[in-house]
């Protein structure tokens, strides 16, 4: 059997090819600068947290500061009936109106942040974690930004429509591109077939479990593992296609 490589190109063409390799190499790093900018802020926090992308694949609702705050049990020295009605204030429909009404007295949310947090919690604390100048507790103005859930809902479904009629044509088309260069080399076909068929399949899954994770959030997980299996895989075969091109081979 007569096998062509790229190696037996002329030295123009392997120039051009290796041209090529260099833009599909820059085009997955573009794609993941991309994916980072595009999920990272849906949390509010900086950096693509599991949160972001569980939020734009599946929805979800993270419990407000001062909820997790409490149940971790912070601050120790809280009394647990405070705890309680803290606790029973931030789930109700309307914290805003409840957090001062005068007719619950010292139980009032105010009244407890004021004697229990503020010590720590106010702009001129003297506690040494300076977390008063971070996080003051003092007026409605700071609590407002502890008290409500951040929700995150997922991607519109017309959206990631078209995300895919854009994503799935041209990633299977280069695909079909780099699995030409990849059979186009010297390697052993084990190591090109279990290549390909990661590639591949890497690609199914991702977009699969892209549309999966919509009903049931375990397959954002299965979405990141194919997404990352696919670009290391294409960056090996970049590699293979790399060296097939310029290490010369002894025998044929
Ligand atoms: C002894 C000082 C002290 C007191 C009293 C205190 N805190 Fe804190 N709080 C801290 C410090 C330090 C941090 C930052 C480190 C941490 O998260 O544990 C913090 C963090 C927090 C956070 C942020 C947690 C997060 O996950 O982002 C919230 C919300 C909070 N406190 C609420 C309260 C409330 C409500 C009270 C009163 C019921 C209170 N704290 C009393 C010192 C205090």
């Amino acid at each position: 059997m007569t096998t062509w490589r790229l190696r037996d190109l002329p030295i123009p063409a392997r120039l051009g090819v290796t041209c090529l390799l260099v833009v599909i190499a820059g085009g997955l790093w573009a794609s993941m600068a991309h994916l980072e900018d595009h999920h990272q802020n849906r949390d509010s926090k900086p950096g693509v947290s599991l949160d972001d992308l569980k939020g734009a694949y599946h929805g979800v609702r993270l419990a407000p500061p001062l909820e997790s705050a409490l149940l971790r049990n912070h601050p120790p020295e809280l009394p647990d009936p405070e705890r309680k009605i803290l606790l029973k204030w931030i789930t109700s429909k309307s914290p805003n109106e409840l957090y001062d009404e005068p007719v619950l007295g010292a139980e009032a949310p105010a009244e407890i942040l004021a004697l229990r947090c503020v010590s720590c919690h106010g702009r001129k604390s003297t506690d040494e974690s300076k977390i008063g100048e971070k996080l003051p507790l003092e007026f409605w103005d700071d609590v407002k930004k502890v008290v409500f859930p951040t929700v995150i809902d997922p991607v519109p479904t017309p959206i990631l429509v078209a995300s895919a009629h854009a994503h799935l044509l041209a990633l299977a088309t280069l695909s079909i591109g780099m699995l030409a260069l990849l059979w186009a080399t010297r390697f052993g076909a084990t190591l090109k077939s279990w290549l390909t068929l990661g590639l591949c399949l890497g690609l199914l899954a991702d977009f699969a479990a892209q549309w999966l994770a919509r009903g049931s959030v375990e397959y954002v997980f299965v979405m990141i593992a194919a997404g990352g299996a696919y670009v290391v895989i294409s960056g090996v075969i970049l590699l293979i296609a790399a060296l097939e091109l310029w290490v010369p081979s002894s025998a044929r």
